[in-house]
């Protein structure tokens, strides 16, 4: 995975709180992404922030010309949107924006607004275009130096999504570059550095995306000054003006992201917050004295350890089903981390380590409504319940960037890049009805199988590893008695964000020497397999 270079800043924009661009920082230069709705607009800002580009998104309805005056940009980026520009009434970009002589790229639907709004042309309809594209260079796609470094191997690689396209470029523009179905895959207008590109740059499929997208900060002048270490400087400013002097409290689970959120925060208003972890009682070997024990000593924060495996593990006797698990746990969490946060008193916020890919929930490109594959535990229940506002400072980010933060903040290294886990616990990876006995077991096997991964040197080449203990148990022999023991699931799968992933790759003489560590030293398992589903179809969790 790629550690980010470099961060950026999206503005908040949901409705509840007053729009405004008083939080622009004005110590940066800044590229302002128009963004019309598409699925992958953050994405565009995660590549500036890979290029140490400060960026900020605003919704298109609020970029108004007082906007534009107010965040002065370098360089303006118009994102794709699910829009036709051929529909009455569709979006558009303020005139101002052409106007302002600064470096515009319009992106799918961007390209199409900037052509209709310059006097090209764009028909709907009849060449829907979706996935893998290659652009054939047209014209002298040299000469300008957004487009070094492409068509070296003769034609690129593209991703496309679309089902408008533009038949005419307005005078000034020339053509760069064309697709069987974009004849305009590619434009620009080089005297006033306005550009335009059918296809999707921002995303992984389009491998030299990023490289024109840093090309056209380049031509705009950034200098590729913002790091990580501003990002937090201005995360912290955003905080201390959010919460003023009220008191704040975050459900800490152990995980990267609620930590990273709690250290943030806590740099930015002290002993205003205080976190509470819940013990489930599903937490790994050591766990639950790891975390507590690095918020403890590390970090001097207020915190509350409530341990309620009991109440947790009592409610969960006897139920099997997946669902119902999760439910479960769900609704004693928010239960419980209310009763602990009254002890608090007074408290006006919640923390929360909600990541990017969480908001979104789909990363698809059709946006289609997704059905409930898990019920995700969360404290989601919380908010309503307690009159409580959010503070979500990781909103904008992916799941490396957050591990960037963390160290950007000082969090322990290998408290950083642990692989993730979720908040459910090991009720997810125990199948069928979970008893004290299975969870030992499982602790025990599934500590032995990521010493091993360590060992070997391969823990940060994956995304998250872990032992399933199934519900059957299976004959064995050992010495000269027999065995009817459970049988495990090792599992172990690369990703970049959770949303697909492969199995893991290992040796058959690692595999062997882990079952091997496994049955001998963890009483109660005569058994192991590998799981060699990818997800899809498979998820990455068995539960
Ligand atoms: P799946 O199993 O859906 O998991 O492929 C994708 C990623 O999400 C984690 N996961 C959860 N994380 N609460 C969480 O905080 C949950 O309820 C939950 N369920 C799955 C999973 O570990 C993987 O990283």
């Amino acid at each position: 995975m790629k550690a980010p270079r470099g961060a950026s800043l999206t503005l908040d924009c949901r409705p509840a709180r007053a729009y405004s661009a008083c939080m622009t920082d004005r110590s940066h230069d800044r590229l302002l992404i128009v963004d019309f709705g598409s699925q992958v607009t953050q994405l565009i800002a995660r590549r500036l922030r890979e290029a140490n580009v400060y960026c900020e998104i605003h919704p298109f309805q609020k970029v108004t010309d007082a906007l534009l005056d107010a965040v002065a940009p370098k360089a303006v980026i118009l994102s794709g949107g699910p829009s036709s520009v051929t529909e009455p009434g569709s979006p558009r970009a303020p005139q101002k924006v052409f106007e302002l002589g600064v470096p515009v790229l319009g992106i799918c639907y961007g390209q199409q607004v900037m052509m209709e709004q310059l006097g090209g042309r764009v028909e709907s309809g009849h060449h829907r275009e979706f996935g893998r594209a290659f652009v054939e260079p047209a014209g002298r796609h040299g000469g300008d130096s957004i487009f070094s470094g492409l068509f070296a191997q003769g034609r690129e690689e593209v991703w496309m999504s679309h089902g408008d396209r533009v038949t005419a470029i307005p005078p000034g523009f020339e053509v760069i570059g064309t697709s069987p179905n974009a004849p305009y895959a590619i434009i620009a207008d080089t005297d006033r550095h306005f550009y335009g590109v059918q296809f999707h740059p921002e995303v992984h499929h389009t491998p030299n995306g990023a490289k024109l997208l840093e090309n056209f900060t380049w031509l705009a002048g950034f200098r590729g000054d913002w790091t990580m270490g501003a990002y937090k400087d201005e995360a912290i400013r955003k905080i201390r003006e959010q919460v003023g002097d009220a008191k704040v409290i975050c459900g800490l689970s152990g995980g990267v992201d609620s930590s990273v959120a709690a250290v943030l925060i806590h740099e930015a208003i002290g002993d205003q917050l205080t976190c509470v972890f819940v013990d489930h009682g599903l937490m790994r070997l050591g766990e639950a004295d790891e975390v507590v024990g690095m918020f403890r000593d590390h970090y001097n924060i207020p915190l509350i350890h409530a341990d309620e495996s009991e109440l947790f593990l009592g409610a969960l006797d006897g139920v099997a089903d997946p669902e119902e698990k999760r439910k479960t746990i769900g609704r004693l969490f928010i239960d419980v981390f209310d009763k602990h946060a009254r002890e608090v008193g007074g408290a006006k916020f919640l923390a929360q380590g909600t990541l990017y890919p969480d908001v979104i929930e789909s990363v698809s490109f059709s946006g289609g409504p997704s059905v409930t594959i898990k019920s995700h535990h969360n404290v989601g229940g919380l908010p309503e319940k307690m009159g409580l506002k959010l503070v979500e400072p990781l909103r904008e980010l992916f799941k490396d960037e957050v591990r960037a933060l963390g160290r950007e903040l000082g969090l322990p290294a290998s408290f950083v890049g642990r692989h993730p886990f979720p908040g459910p616990g090991l009720a997810i990876r125990c199948p069928g009805e979970i008893t004290r006995d299975k969870l030992e077991i499982l602790r025990r096997a599934d500590a032995v199988y990521i010493d091993q991964i360590r060992k070997h040197g391969l823990y940060d080449d994956i995304w998250q590893a872990y032992v399933a203990i199934l519900p059957v148990r299976t004959v064995g022999v050992m010495g000269d008695g027999r065995t009817y023991d459970y049988a495990c699931a090792l599992r172990a799968v690369t990703s970049v964000d959770g949303m697909t992933a492969d199995y893991y790759p290992f040796s058959h003489a690692f595999l062997g020497e882990t079952a091997n560590r496994i049955i001998n030293e963890v009483t109660g398992i005569n058994r192991v397999t590998y799981d060699i589903t990818s997800k899809p179809p498979g998820t990455i969790e068995w539960e």
